[in-house]
């Protein structure tokens, strides 16, 4: 049997659709010569020439120190708790993508849920001393949207209590702060360079950590534990970036402040243009000085006239598909609902913003019509 491509008016239909977000491509033409350079040297894994460059440019065009690229985001997770022999309990949030509390489990580590702050829809520090135990080893907050955590009280606490902090700052590619990059805050922090994200390589992620020392543990464990051919240091996974992913990566790099540009321009369009929509409650940035304008959360609060489902409806009538980040939250998935910090008594606030929130689209080649068809839609209740 062959397949059939789409008729006309069925492509019409799709290519009318939008969706929260489309992955940035550059030309493929200037992919070509990488891939003919992978092909003359077969050096296609393992750590080859383009995954050790890209090291080093990322290094460079983030300011991080020190930086170990994984396969994606959940893996650097993952090999991140191990890096730091995390245990018993760890410190976190429901407001974000299950893959955060599921690297815990996959630790043979219980997650704590703590609330958000409702402005940031970040980890509340105010909140977290409440749910510290003895068994409490680690704290593992979330940069939501890639807007930054409150990173001097949450290090406060864990100098206070002697807790280790690993930022899932899968959303923060590029963000800043008045300190430079928010990727150098707590003792790791890890990227996600899945299709979806700001930055892409496909599929891809990064650890990002402070010294050289810690560097070559989590290449270790990246590697299967593998020092050299014959010594194994520990249960390592592969979590090795290909030379195909590290070779778009560093095109990618090339074009990236365009994207970023491009971005923050349909950013302030959206703020313009639903500022006075009653109900409507755009959120402000969190004290970055360099944003990445990877998401835009809007709140349907009380007083718009329909409610948060039923826009969201709406719009995937009109073949708009907006994403409801962070519904459900972790929290209310069957595998964690069953915790104590788990309840919606104890989190208030994020059970309140999981309900409200819509995250519209944002993506480089979203046009200026398409961000007034999306804004049509919301303005005509
Ligand atoms: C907050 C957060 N953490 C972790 C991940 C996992 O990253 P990846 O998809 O690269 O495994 C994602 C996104 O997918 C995410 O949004």
């Amino acid at each position: 049997m062959t397949a059939s491509l789409p008729s006309e008016s069925v492509r019409a239909l799709l290519e009318d659709r939008i969706y929260v977000t489309q992955p940035h491509l550059p030309p493929l033409d200037e992919f070509l010569p990488y891939l003919q350079q992978i092909w003359n040297s077969r050096v296609l894994t393992n750590g080859g020439p383009f995954h050790q460059q890209f090291e080093r440019e990322l290094c460079e065009y983030l300011g991080v120190p020190y930086l170990s690229l994984f396969a994606n985001g959940t893996l650097a997770l993952v090999t991140a708790l191990q890096a730091l022999r995390i245990t018993g309990e760890v410190i976190t949030t429901p407001y974000s993508f299950v893959a955060t509390a599921h690297s815990l489990l996959w630790n043979g580590v219980k997650p704590v849920f703590v609330d958000i702050d409702p402005h940031t829809m970040n980890l509340d520090p105010a909140k977290i001393e409440a749910a510290i135990t003895p068994q409490t080893t680690a704290i593992m907050p979330v940069h939501c949207y890639g807007h930054p955590c409150d990173v001097d009280a949450i290090q406060k606490i864990a100098d206070n209590y002697n807790l280790r902090v690993i930022y899932d700052a899968a959303h923060a590619f590029g963000v800043r702060n008045e300190s430079g990059s928010i990727l150098k805050h707590g003792d790791l922090s890890i990227l996600s360079l899945h299709a979806t994200k700001v930055f892409n390589t496909f599929e891809g992620g990064a650890i990002i950590c402070p010294d050289a020392k810690t560097k070559q543990r989590i290449d270790h464990l990246k590697n299967f534990g593998f020092v050299d051919e014959v010594t194994v240091v520990a249960a390592g996974i592969n979590g090795k970036m290909s030379e195909i992913n590290a070779a778009f990566g560093l095109l990618q790099l090339q074009h990236i402040d365009e994207a970023l540009e491009r971005r923050k321009a349909i950013d302030a369009r959206y703020r313009e243009l639903l500022r006075n929509i009653p109900g409507i409650r755009c959120q402000a940035d969190a004290g970055e000085t360099t944003a990445n304008y990877a998401y835009f959360p809007i709140h349907v609060e009380a007083d718009y006239p329909i409610s948060r489902d039923a826009l969201f409806d709406k719009f995937r009538e009109q073949g708009i598909f907006a994403r409801r980040y962070f519904y459900p939250l972790i929290s209310d998935f069957p595998m964690y609902r069953g915790l104590p910090s788990a309840s919606r008594h104890n989190l208030p606030i994020a059970s309140e913003a999981a309900l409200k929130v819509l995250c519209l689209p944002i993506y480089p080649a979203l046009t200026e019509e398409q961000v007034q068809r999306v804004v049509s839609i919301i303005a005509e209740h």
